[in-house]
């Protein structure tokens, strides 16, 4: 029975959002707070050889100044360092020693009365350093280490290339990228007879919890962290990031409450989109077949951890190639490790395949689209498995229709308004529908109200509202009678939120923990007085309306009130868990065909896109509001990488440059034009229960490639390194 899934509905936090009620990290107060100010190293590589804080120790209203020379006692093992989405390598330790390791590394942490005079005496901190050569130029002197997990191939890729009657091999760069949430990296610990509890902005307040407990050997019962909301996270929120471990430590060695905020600058030099060097090389028959797929990749990361994300091997998945081959090698460079952002890998490997194709389907005088349906391939062949469901073709016809690409001339510059050359490219996106093991708790009260329970986070995508629906349908309850508490680590266990696992996963431990609060209604409603349901079958009994009702007969019901009420039982509880099996079967994607329309200035070379439809297929959908949300999201990310998004690197300081958001262009709303999102049919009853797919991250991918295509055929200029900015096209 579902009365609340798939209907469009606004958040439930909305007007907490827009009203100020909702609070974030730096908002949370406590009596005697302390604030502190980060003192960041200005070299990218050395040691340093000593601090002189007498300067910053004078100011009225400093408390300390806390360096590795003087701090309480942190964990020295890696290990205590890794949290449950950290890649391999041994992670950064803030404070840790006098080793520097990026420029903009923490080193010293000052505190204050006031976070005015922590940041000012923070700039009275002077630091000697013994400076070490660096490297931090993807192009030119770094370290290259080539994964041999990530080196696959089928068939033989060298000799099809050879035999192909049509090629097209090409370098596409993607530029190191940055997430720019609203809200700050922030952390307040506050300080309560010696237990901890911390309000930190982060994806996943289990995971922080145990990041904390090991690196400052503290028992799981001292540190709770709370993120009731998350002001955008994008993937920057999934690992502990240091303001955090910066707070506890400064609140255990003052035994105060401390908050620490960092700046825009600060944030800037902690995660990123790793600045990837995609070569493609694509051969086809005459007929528009693929016979050979070949992807390197080449990405950034640091000296100290191998970031390393799935770039090529949606080349291989995507389309029906007999022969394919792919490879991920790494650059270290002398920076902070990358992070995960809005579809890692996938943005950036799907995008060069994308153009790539559009350029292979130029070489073959072929459709773009046409050249989409003559390689579609019903099964995963790097895998040479079935999906669960793959109604891409749905979203080419759907897509293609609303947005009218029959009308496309294939000739480059052929279409035009006035001075504005007009361009129309599009694309294929693909991510995975992956679910991970969560648990959730209800508790039931007699006045018919349920508060649902999960430790997990809501970074903007709307799991507060998903949440309160399913919880509703499964309950039989109106969506007002359902409250929803997340973001607490003492809540019952989630993972992370991120990889678009979130609403699946969650969704899933709602409808199982339901199923345990229905069994004990029905058991309870049966005993009822001249109950109507006391010879039904307790799987013969549903939720439906605030009633206990019979599946076969629903005049035979007792209200839930009713229910509890003659048991005197005032209140039920369960908490459940579920895990999701992967028998190995069948692969799980969530697919998208992009088509965007470009103006061109022809003379100015400015470039305007004026309109994209995302047709995306990813199983049923709790919500259409919220989930179109996510797809316009992705798809203005996509305008951004496309034309604006770029982070500077000063090799000689090793240092970025555009570390605001005044130099850092993103999309504003003067850029972002018509916006069409499109949820395909898409049933799915093996996937799991609910026939769900995520889609916090769909939208992105390949959103840029059918921008990138559009302003070739407008132009007739193929851009291959990102972003296509005017002086590129001029
Ligand atoms: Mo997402 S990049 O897994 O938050």
């Amino acid at each position: 029975m579902t009365s609340h899934i798939g209907k469009p509905t606004s958040r439930v936090e909305g007007h907490a959002k827009v009203t100020g009620a909702a609070k974030y990290a730096a908002e949370f107060n406590a009596p005697g707070l302390l604030h502190g100010s980060v003192v960041c190293a200005t070299i990218a590589k050395g040691k340093i050889v000593g601090f002189d804080t007498s300067e910053a120790r004078r100011v009225s209203g400093v408390i300390d100044v806390l360096t590795h020379e003087n701090r309480p006692p942190m964990a020295g093992s890696d290990r205590a360092y890794r949290d449950d989405v950290a890649p391999a390598g041994s992670p950064f330790r803030p404070l840790y020693d006098r080793i520097i390791r990026f420029s903009q590394q923490p080193i010293a942490l000052v505190v204050a009365e006031e976070p005015e005079i922590a940041r000012f005496a923070a700039s009275l901190v002077r630091v000697d350093y013994d400076e070490d050569a660096h490297v931090t130029d993807l192009m030119r002197g770094s370290k290259i280490v080539a994964l041999r997990d990530q080196a696959v191939s089928r068939g033989n890729v060298e000799q099809a290339y050879a035999e192909s009657e049509a090629r097209h091999e090409a370098e596409y760069v993607i530029p190191m990228e940055h997430h720019n949430p609203m809200e700050l990296f922030a952390s307040t610990a506050i300080w309560q007879h010696g237990k901890l509890s911390v309000h930190d902005k982060t994806q996943g307040v289990q995971n922080v919890q145990r990041y904390l407990c090991n690196v400052f050997d503290l028992k799981p019962d001292d540190v709770r962290v709370v993120s009731p909301f998350t002001g955008g996270a994008f993937g920057s929120g999934l690992r502990p990031q240091y303001n955090a471990a910066l707070a506890v430590l400064a609140a255990l060695a003052l035994k105060r409450s401390v908050r620490v905020v960092l700046t825009r600058q600060q944030m800037y030099a902690l995660c990123y989109r790793p600045a990837t060097i995609e070569r493609l090389a694509l051969g086809a028959n005459a007929s528009g077949t693929l016979r050979a797929v070949t992807h390197e990749a080449i990405a950034m990361t640091s000296q100290f951890e191998n970031y390393a994300r799935n770039d090529t091997g949606w080349s291989g998945l995507l389309y029906k190639s007999p022969n394919a081959k792919y490879s991920h090698k790494l650059a270290k460079l002398d920076l902070c490790s990358p992070s995960d952002m809005r579809a890692p890998g996938a943005a950036t490997g799907v995008h060069a395949l994308e153009c790539a194709m559009d350029e292979l389907a130029v070489a073959l005088k072929v459709d773009p689209l046409e050249l989409r349906y003559r390689t579609y391939s019903d099964r995963d062949q790097n895998d040479n498995l079935p999906f669960t469901s793959k109604q891409l073709r749905e979203c080419y016809r759907q897509g293609a229709e609303a947005f009218g690409w029959d009308k496309r001339n294939p000739q480059p510059r052929s279409m035009r308004d006035g001075r504005e050359l007009i361009g129309w490219g599009m694309a294929s996106g693909v991510w995975e529908a992956l679910q991970t093991k969560t648990a959730a708790r209800i508790v039931l009260t007699a006045n018919g109200h349920a508060e649902v329970s999960c430790a997990t986070s809501d970074i903007g995508t709307g799991t507060y509202t998903i949440m309160t629906q399913v919880a509703a349908d499964a309950l039989g309850l109106p969506l007002d009678s359902v409250s929803v508490r997340l973001g607490d680590s003492t809540l019952p266990q989630s993972p992370v939120e991120g990889g678009s696992w979130m609403a699946t996963s969650v969704a899933h431990a709602i409808v199982a923990t339901a199923d345990e609060i229905r069994k004990e209604l029905a058991r309870l409603a049966k005993k009822a007085p001249a109950s109507p349901l006391r010879n039904a079958k307790l799987e013969d009994i549903a939720l439906a309306d605030s009633r206990v009702v019979s599946k076969r007969d629903a005049r035979h019901a007792v209200s839930i009130a009713d229910a509890m009420r003659h048991a005197a039982v005032d209140r039920i509880e369960k908490g459940k868990s579920v895990n999701f099996k992967d028998d190995g079967s069948h692969a799980r994607n969530a697919h998208s065909a992009i088509f965007a329309e470009v103006k061109v200035d022809e003379e100015l070379g400015v470039i305007r896109v004026i309109r994209v439809v995302n047709a995306v297929a990813a199983g049923r959908i709790l919500n259409p509001k919220t989930a179109a949300s996510q797809i316009v999201g992705g798809v203005v990310w996509g305008i951004g990488m496309a034309l604006h998004e770029e982070t500077l690197i000063d090799h000689a300081f090793g240092r970025i440059m555009n570390a605001n958001i005044a130099e850092y262009h993103v999309p504003v709303n003067a850029d972002v034009h018509d916006i069409k999102v499109i949820f395909v049919d898409e049933p799915d009853d093996i996937i799991n229960r609910l026939g769900t797919k995520g889609v916090g991250e769909i939208g992105i991918v390949g959103t840029p490639a059918a921008i990138a295509n559009a302003i070739y055929h407008a132009t007739g200029k193929r851009v291959r390194d990102l972003p296509i900015t005017l002086d590129k096209l001029l």
